[in-house]
């Protein structure tokens, strides 16, 4: 019998436009908003005017333990009784974090996985209103948050319930001013995003349908977004693409490309969807070799999804193709070396996305994956 829980944002708005909900999604919760921005708060002037008592605190680069920490000290400061997230999923994450700390107190290694205390987070977040900028994490609908330490070399997640956002506020046309790059690595990763739930032993049939059309919307628009990022129409495909996957695995799990992915990008500092994107084809080909006849199956019908073709071959040729079109180039140019081979494949074999892999990978196989993927 199947069975399952689903649980998402409060309210979900998606569509070109949408962002000028975001003084109302604001004032419904609360009435002195923190805003976490990238690195470049101005290019969101127009946005921010609309919420006159916010505070706005740039997130740099991917969020380490001592940026949340110092946000969450800034907010208490402003009085926060609102967070949000206006940027790509580094600066959701940030915010989801602050939120919680803000009403949580102590430190995020008390709350962290793997190498923090990992206590749960007992008291409710500040409400949290979520506007990606980029089209890649689904971070808008998921329940956690990543963070790096820095002096674990690793990214670990935040997570709870409370985290999910109050409003996810989906608007493409903020997607349009991301350079070739960001759309390449951001786009590939909702698209694994989409393909390792569905793989998953812990897919269930909602899931299958987020992942289903996630995918069908990525082979519509991710070339497209990233040969032309003016093109509205593909950069909402890749916009639904990602929200797609956020549902998918905040109500599913991943698997080993995402296992590798916190411990390396820890360790190389490498975007985390260029990683993701890097090892995908190797991590199908390890399942493949040693999944059951549901595995194959299941990855035969993405290669459908994605091909028109209803094999795993068309789905690793459309993959090859793709990666090498948006210019992404393997682990060995993003800075791993066989130094980092051994503790990466230690860690992925413990992280939590591992878990939903179809089939057990050890530390020796995560080697040798990684070597592929060089
Ligand atoms: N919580 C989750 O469920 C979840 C899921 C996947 C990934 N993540 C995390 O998300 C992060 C990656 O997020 P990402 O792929 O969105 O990248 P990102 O947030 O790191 O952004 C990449 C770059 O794009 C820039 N940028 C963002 N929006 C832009 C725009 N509209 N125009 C021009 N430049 C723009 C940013 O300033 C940054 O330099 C990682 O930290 C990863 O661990 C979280």
């Amino acid at each position: 019998m199947t069975s399952f829980t689903f649980a998402t944002a409060g309210r979900i708005s998606f569509g070109a436009g949408s962002r000028r909900e975001l003084p109302g999604a604001v004032a419904g919760p609360g009435s002195r908003a923190f805003v976490c921005t990238g690195s470049d708060p101005t290019r969101h002037a127009d946005l921010l005017a609309g919420l006159p008592d916010a505070a706005t605190f740039a997130i740099r680069g991917e969020p380490t333990m001592d940026v949340v920490r110092a946000g969450a000290q800034a907010a208490r400061e402003h009085g926060a009784d609102v967070v949000v997230g206006l940027g790509g999923g580094a600066v959701l994450d940030a915010a989801k974090i602050i939120a919680a700390l803000v009403t949580n107190g102590g430190d995020p290694l008390d709350y962290a996985e793997v190498i923090g205390a990992g206590r749960p987070l007992a008291v409710p977040c500040l409400p949290f209103v979520a506007v990606p900028t980029t089209a890649g994490t689904g971070s808008e609908v998921t329940a956690n948050g990543v963070v790096t330490s820095t002096e674990h070399r690793v990214k670990v997640s935040l997570r709870s319930p409370s985290m999910l956002a109050r409003v996810a506020i989906v608007d493409p046309e903020l997607t349009l001013g991301c350079p070739p790059a960001v759309t390449a690595h951001a786009g590939l990763d909702a698209l694994v995003q989409c393909i390792e739930p569905f793989v998953s032993p812990f897919a269930n049939p909602l899931v299958d349908g987020f992942c289903r059309e996630g995918i069908r919307r990525a082979a519509s628009g991710l070339r497209r977004a990233y040969d032309d990022g003016s093109d509205l129409v593909a950069r909402a495909d890749v916009s639904l693409c990602s929200l797609l996957s956020g549902l998918a695995l905040a109500n599913g799990k991943l698997g080993a490309a995402h296992g590798i992915a916190g411990p390396l990008g820890g360790y190389i500092g490498a975007p985390h969807g260029a990683i993701t994107a890097s090892v995908m084809a190797a991590v199908c080909e390890f399942n493949l070799a040693h999944g059951d006849e549901h595995t194959r199956d299941r990855y035969a019908e993405v290669g459908e999804l994605l091909t028109g073709n209803r094999d795993a071959n068309a789905l690793l040729d459309w993959w090859n193709e793709t990666i090498a079109e948006l210019g992404v180039e393997g682990l060995a140019a993003l800075g791993l070396t066989e130094d980092g081979i051994e503790p990466v494949a230690e860690a992925a074999a413990k992280a939590s996305s591992t878990k939903g892999n179809p089939v057990p990978v050890s530390p020796a196989d995560f080697a040798a994956i990684l070597r592929r993927s060089l």
